[in-house]
């Protein structure tokens, strides 16, 4: 049977490391409480002006492709993952098709946050192991840096995000190798308990307490943004942090499990696990609740915070590039994070 496999794989992230001390400039945290709760020291921003979503995605993409042996015209199709893309519409994918001058062929932009570079691989594994394309590019990339809050209102959230991005091309193969499985879920019931809800089309209909997510008072005006959001300033995203990682913790295990007995195995014959980079505490939650070694789990986070839909390739690529994952090894890739969605991949790699 046709098999899809990740062919080339690459990763870009912004130059400008912004560490955990200088968002204590201006916003009331400190390097101790950052690095404690989450594992993170710095994470990187883009000069505004200079990058964006797809730009990121581009820089990415570019090396993935080159990777893979081809050329950008040798992509028959795009998946673009992200949850901070350049427009409201169109989405990233035709920004970054233009970038890479291959107009013509199909662009599908994603929504499903963390987990959006597992839903994507689940995608281009369908496309590819039908015959039906031969090098789906995969980009997961964000710029969370221009929509947060800096002040000390925002701190639970903004010290965590970061901006990068990260790539693969995804080819058929007959050989015994290639993407063994991929399992995806979600829950819309915990929807807003991390969420960005403004600009949006919601008008507070879904809110259970409308002061609190809602605006009940808002009169036709024919715009996702409203004044009164502005004045409120709640265009910011939320979160809910301890009921999340509550959700994280059981997920994650539960995913990985699934896609190893989908496959026969145990935590034991995992090589090189790469979980959604959200905390460095469920990481490691997850590694003692599987039994997991060190050297079978890659975490990067103290590096680049959380970048939702980069993070699993960039954590990806950068262990492949250390020599960290070879030939043959069983790749876990798990994630977790708002809808709720959840979701794993199991690689041979
Ligand atoms: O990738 C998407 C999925 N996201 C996640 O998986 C995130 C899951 N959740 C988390 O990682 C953690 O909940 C956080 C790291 C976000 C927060 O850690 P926590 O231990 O759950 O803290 P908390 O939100 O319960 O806040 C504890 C205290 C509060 O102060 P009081 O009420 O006890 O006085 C917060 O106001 O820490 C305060 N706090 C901060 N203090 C310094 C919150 N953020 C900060 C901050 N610096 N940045």
């Amino acid at each position: 049977m046709l098999r899809s496999k990740i062919a080339g794989i690459g990763y870009y992230v912004p130059e400008r490391v912004v560490s955990n001390h200088d968002l204590a400039k201006v916003m009331d945290t400190t390097d101790e409480w950052v690095q404690e709760r989450t594992g993170i020291v710095e994470r990187r921003y883009v000069e505004r002006g200079k990058d964006t979503t797809s730009t990121l995605g581009a820089k990415a993409a570019r090396i993935a492709i080159e990777r893979a042996g081809i050329t950008p015209q040798d992509v028959d199709f795009i998946i673009f993952a992200t949850l901070s893309p350049d427009y409201y519409f169109p989405g990233s994918g035709v920004l970054l098709q233009r970038q890479l001058g291959i107009p013509g062929i199909g662009a599908l932009d994603i929504r499903n946050q963390c987990s959006g570079f597992v839903y994507g691989l689940s995608i281009a594994d369908q496309f590819v192991k039908t015959g039906m394309y031969k090098n789906v590019l995969l980009v997961g990339a964000e710029v969370h840096s221009i929509g947060l809050d800096y002040t000390t209102r925002g701190r639970n959230v903004t010290v965590i995000f970061g901006d990068g991005a990260g790539a693969v091309v995804i080819q058929p193969t007959e050989e015994d190798k290639g993407i063994l499985s991929t399992h995806l879920h979600a829950d819309g019931e915990h929807a807003e308990h991390l969420a960005y809800i403004n600009p949006g089309s919601h008008g507070g209909v879904h809110s259970k307490t409308p002061e609190q997510f809602g605006y009940p008072d808002q009169e036709f005006g024919g715009m996702f943004l409203t004044d009164k959001m502005l004045e409120d300033e709640d265009v910011y995203p939320n979160m809910n942090g301890k009921y999340v990682f509550k959700f994280a913790v059981s997920r994650f295990p539960e995913v990985i499990m699934e896609a190893l007995k989908t496959n026969g195995m145990q935590p034991g014959d995992i090589n090189m696990l790469v979980p959604h980079q959200a905390n460095l505490r469920i990481a490691q939650f997850v590694q003692n609740m599987l039994g997991l070694s060190d050297d079978q789990v890659y975490n990067n986070i103290h590096k680049y915070g959380n970048t939702t839909a980069a993070s699993i390739p960039i954590a990806l690529c950068e262990a492949w590039e250390a020599g960290k994952i070879k030939d043959g090894d069983i790749v876990c890739l798990a994630a977790f994070g708002s809808g709720f969605t959840w979701g794993s991949a199991l690689i041979k790699w």
